[in-house]
Formats: C-alpha cells, structure tokens, sequence
C-alpha cells in the first residue's frame, strides 16, 4: 500500500468517530493520485522520468504512485539508441520501459527524430539525400521496432519548426526537404503499427504562427493519408505568462481528427521560490489541466520529471528552475494540490520527511457546514495541517468560508486549494473560485504549512459557513 493512501485511510479511520458515516461518501471515492484522478477523468497523467534515479527510493515511491505513463526522458534518444551507424543499444531503454511495465504505467517514447541529442555520425556525416532518408528509416525501423508493442505513444519527429513558422534546418530539412517527415511517420506506421504517432515540438500551446505551421502540417498530412495520430505541445511554460487561448489552440488540432497530449510541462519561476510564486504556478499547472480536460480529443498530460531536484531548466534556463509539482524534498507543492484537484481527486498532501505524530482533530457540530482541522505532519519550528470542509445540507452551496483562531503563535507559510487571511492568531480561508461549489453531503479539504516556535495545538473552534 502506498505511503499516502496508508495516511489517508488512517486519517479515515479516525474522522469517522466524529461525523456521519453518509457525510463521506463525496471523499471517500475521491481519488488520492494524479494517475488515478486523471484516470477517472479518461485521460492519463505521465513524468518523464531518468533511469539514472531508480536507486532513490524517494524517487521511485512518487513516480510508482503517482503516474499512469512515463516518458524516458533521454534513454531512447538517438545518441543513446544507436551511437554508431547500425550499432544499436537498447539497454537503457529498457530498463526504463520494464519498470514502467512493472508498475502498469504506459510508454511514450521519446523520440525518434530531432536534431538535438543526435550523433555527429548523422548530423556530421555529410549523406545525400538518399543515404540519409535511409540512415533515417533503419534507425526508425530499428528502435520502433524494439519496442513495438511497449510504447503507447511515440513522439516521431520533435522540434522541428522555428517559432516564426519556418521549417527548422536540422541536416534531415537541409539534406532531404520537407518530405523527411511524412517519411518519419510512414516509417514509424510500418515498425509499430498499433502506437500512436505525435509530432511533438514547445511554443505551440497557443495559437500563434509556430502552431499554425503545425496545423497546416498536420492538416494535410490528413489530407494526404499520412499517418499522423497525434500533436504533442510539450508546455515548457513560464509562471504567469501562459498563454489564454490554449484550449482553443488544443480544440482547433483535435478538430483535425488527430489526438492531443500535454507531453513535457513544466512552469518555471525565476529563484527563489516564494508562495506568490507558488500560488500562481499552482493556478497556471491548474488552467494547463482544465485546457486538457476541457478538449475530449485531449488524452493527457506529462509532466517533465518527478522533482525539482532533477529538473533540466536550472541547467538551460539560468536562475529560473522549481518548475514541478513536486520541491527538492518530494513535498508536493501547491501546484500538486491545484493539479489533483483540477482532476477532481482530493488532496491529501503527504510530505516525506519527520515521523508523523498522530494526529489531533477538532471535529465541528453539525450544521450546515463543518470544519475539521487535522495536524498531518510537525517538525521543528513548523507543521502541516488540513481542514475539510463539508456541506452538511441537503441543499448545493456555492461558497465557503472557515474561520478560527491558533491556540499558539502559529503562522501559514503557504496554504493551496483555499485563499487565506492572517491577522495575529484568527485565520479565515475561503474558497477557491473552483472548489467553492459542495453539493448536499459533499466535502473539500484545503490544506497549509505554517510555522510555530511556541507549541502547535490545534484551534478548538472552527466556524464555517457556506452559502
Ligand atoms: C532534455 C532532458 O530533460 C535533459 O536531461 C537533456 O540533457 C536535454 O533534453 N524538449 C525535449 C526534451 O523534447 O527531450 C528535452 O529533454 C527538453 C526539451
């Protein structure tokens, strides 16, 4: 059993001493991971992942929790799949594709054709047209084929349009035109018949003129019966920068008759890290979310790695990094929380480190609305808590509010899924515009860590009212 249901089966246990059985039927179904809420939701939620942390069990736990796909994020690369012409090494490859088998988490394999991470024997090695449309369809055949039937999905062609919409000349677009990628995904078609086949490339979330040279790509290859499954927007994003018209733009693509994938997001800050930071990027993971789900022909969402302990961005992008959902220390972040409840699980945040003490509660009256506060996690100088809200009216409500006041001199740090004043030691939370609404019996849990020098009882009055 996982760590996190383990705690939230626990934390079951205890509150059902203290309310009504029926009350918890909202939650009690609620999915506790990304995997399984999007699941719920049809669609899948993946992490690239790197085979080089699979001795870290930290590593491993949130990645075999929390995902239903994983992208290897280099081992199928050319300059590892075959180094050297007709040489090929799949054993990287491998050892990603077989822990993912293990844990029943589909592939996407990534990727097949691009001019980054690409040996000097093809980018260098002055073919002709000929030669190189070969070299190109035996690397296709070859590493497609390995793996036919273990990949889902497969990123065929990566990245090869510039932002302005122009083709990007990568030695296949300047030795072979632009048929190289019509013939990549022929190729792909005759190795795995049964994988999905994306053209996969960033800056096309929005519609703007890169996109739009997909598009029309795209469209005609349809026209033309080029086998084309799908388009993958990668969502390397910026926090507070992202683009308003990414559900139109992913709309506008599955009325081509293709699928559409989030395929490597990550929103990134400049550092350090600070909760104004935090919040907006749990709002844009949340928007990124909601676009996907909002398009049926939408089938999920990957994000580019586990933690940000191993992010790519702090490396290419100087200053900037704390892209994903989950710090250094595999605490989810807020964006984890806006996330998961974006796709409609419940968010029961489970930091890693420190034992757990047991936790104290303050179950509420019954009313129309009640509020029970539970300590999840303490440490020196600071702790983590929840609160679920529930409606215990018949009636939907549309807003809520939960006030009370902190025995000791805690202070919230960061609170997600809930908008929080602080004066002194009264604290009132009210809802976020997308969990406000409770139908009759229905529940939401909003949680926060906070800091505290001088004790952390939990408050012993909790008021809320929902309207
Ligand atoms: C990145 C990896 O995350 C890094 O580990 C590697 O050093 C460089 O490539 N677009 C892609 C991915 O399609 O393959 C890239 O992955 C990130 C940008």
């Amino acid at each position: 059993m996982s760590v996190r249901s383990a705690g939230w089966k626990t934390g079951l246990a205890i509150l059902l001493g203290a309310v009504p059985a029926l009350a918890f039927a909202a939650t009690a179904d609620a999915a506790t991971t990304l995997g399984q809420a999007a699941a719920a939701q049809g669609i899948y939620f993946g992490t690239a992942s790197a085979g080089s942390h699979f001795g870290e069990s930290a590593y491993t736990t949130v990645l075999d929790r929390e995902f239903t796909s994983v992208t290897p994020e280099n081992e199928m690369k050319w300059e590892t799949t075959e180094p050297s012409r007709g040489s090929f090494n799949f054993g990287p490859g491998d050892s990603v594709v077989s822990r993912a088998q293990a844990n029943d988490q589909q592939v996407r394999g990534h990727t097949l054709v691009w001019h980054s991470q690409l040996p000097s024997w093809v980018s260098n090695g002055g073919f002709n047209a000929a030669t190189l449309t070969t070299v190109m369809k035996d690397h296709i055949a070859n590493v497609a084929g390995h793996y036919k039937g273990k990949v889902a999905h497969w990123d065929v062609v990566n990245e090869a349009f510039e932002d302005n919409g122009t083709r990007r000349q990568t030695v296949f677009q300047t030795t072979i035109g632009d048929g190289y990628i019509a013939e990549a995904f022929k190729a792909a078609r005759a190795a795995d018949p049964n994988a999905k086949l994306y053209y996969n490339d960033y800056n096309i979330e929005g519609v703007n003129s890169k996109s739009t040279a997909v598009y029309n790509m795209v469209k005609s290859f349809k026209e033309q019966g080029i086998p084309i499954d799908g388009v993958g927007m990668q969502g390397h994003l910026i926090v507070g920068q992202l683009p308003s018209d990414i559900r139109q733009n992913i709309q506008r693509f599955a009325d081509l008759g293709v699928d559409v994938a989030l395929t490597e997001v990550d929103i990134r800050m400049q550092l350090p890290a600070d909760s104004g930071k935090l919040n907006q990027q749990a709002t844009d993971y949340r928007n990124v979310t909601q676009a996907c789900l909002a398009v049926s022909r939408c089938v999920g969402i990957t994000v580019w790695g586990v933690t940000d302990k191993y992010s790519w961005v702090p490396d290419v992008f100087s200053g900037q990094g704390a892209a994903l959902l989950y710090d250094d220390n595999y605490n989810p972040k807020p964006a984890y929380n806006a996330t998961l409840a974006a796709l409609g699980g419940s968010s029961t945040p489970t930091p890693t480190p420190t034992p757990t003490p047991t936790p104290t509660e303050t179950p509420i009256p019954a009313g129309a609305c009640s509020a029970t506060y539970k300590t999840v996690n303490e440490w020196p100088g600071g702790f983590q808590a929840e609160v679920t809200v529930r409606n215990n009216g018949s009636s939907t409500q549309s807003k809520w509010s939960v006030t009370w006041t902190f025995p000791n001199d805690q202070k919230i740090t960061q609170l997600w899924n809930g908008v929080y004043t602080q004066s002194g030691s009264s604290v009132t939370v009210k809802n976020e515009s997308y969990n406000g609404t409770l139908s009759g019996g229905a529940s939401t849990t909003f949680g926060f860590t906070g800091s505290s020098s001088g004790g952390n009882g939990a408050p012993s009055i909790m008021s809320c009212t929902a309207i």
